[in-house]
């Protein structure tokens, strides 16, 4: 029989089996290309199904504050933090232009500042569109008052698969569903978006990606993966995301 030392019995782990509504299309990369870059309509639903009036809510990695917008418009006082000035600056102009109420945007680095530093409150609802990590995962959890939400959309782990190259930005169901779990977090949604765009040439995927993309994966060897993929007929690229609505449980032990 295995011996521990005292206290540091390892729990069993009980999975609770998440049910993942699961959205599947393969498209023309012309159709593809039209809502490509867009928030996506299943993270949204998941705004429609909360009452956001005068809570405090946070945006980590807002950049131009898009999603941001969307909690405003929805009534929640928005803190939307990045790391990127220009963005920030974009975001700001953004609210004065359509003197968008009760939201700021403040430089900082969501995996290294404690939440509570951008607000003397605890936040009602975390939020967040494609800037995801564990680091992220902690500090939401401790941010949260007992109750309050975490929607978000990340990259899935099929997303752009077809360049062979995981991102650090990526989550297979799984791995979000511990990740969530240990920092005290229920989960309420799970969904997984993806779209297979479809193309005849590689020269079309040009046209598909933005340009900073293709550059990137010229300058990092992804292009060329794809290019092999491409050459031995497999000419598509997958767009996968992860939709997550997780609430911190209330009676949770204190978290370190
Ligand atoms: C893919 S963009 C998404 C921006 C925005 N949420 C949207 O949907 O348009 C990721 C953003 O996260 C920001 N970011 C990445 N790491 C960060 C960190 N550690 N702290 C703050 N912002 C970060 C980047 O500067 C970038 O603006």
């Amino acid at each position: 029989m295995a011996s521990y030392p005292e206290g540091r019995i390892p729990r069993l782990r009980r999975r609770r089996m998440v049910e993942v509504v699961r959205q599947n299309r393969q498209l023309l990369w012309r159709d593809a290309a039209r809502h490509a870059f867009e928030l996506r309509p299943m993270l949204l639903d998941q705004f429609r199904h909360e009452d956001f009036r005068a809570c405090r809510v946070l945006d980590v990695g807002t950049g131009g504050g898009r999603l941001a917008f969307v909690a405003a418009a929805l009534g929640g006082h928005v803190t939307g933090v990045d790391l990127d000035r220009m963005k920030l600056q974009q975001a700001r102009a953004y609210a004065g232009v359509k003197d968008v109420r009760h939201a700021d945007f403040v430089w900082g680095d969501v995996e290294k500042t404690p939440y509570h530093e951008f607000s003397s409150e605890p936040f009602d609802f975390v939020i967040s569109n494609l800037c995801m990590s564990p680091e992220i995962v902690w500090h939401a959890s401790r941010g949260l008052r007992p109750g309050g939400k975490f929607i978000f959309c990340c990259h899935h782990g099929d997303h752009w698969k077809e360049t062979r190259r995981g991102s650090r930005w990526a989550f297979y169901e799984d791995t979000m569903e511990d990740l969530l779990e240990e920092n005290a977090f229920e989960i309420e949604f799970m969904g997984v978006d993806t779209i297979v765009a479809e193309f005849e040439e590689l020269r079309e995927v040009e046209l598909f990606l933005r340009d900073e993309t293709v550059r990137k994966w010229v300058e990092d060897g992804r292009w060329e993966e794809l290019s092999d993929s491409f050459a031995r007929g497999e000419k598509h690229l997958t767009q996968s995301y992860l939709i997550v609505k997780a609430h911190r449980l209330a009676h949770a032990a204190p978290l370190e």
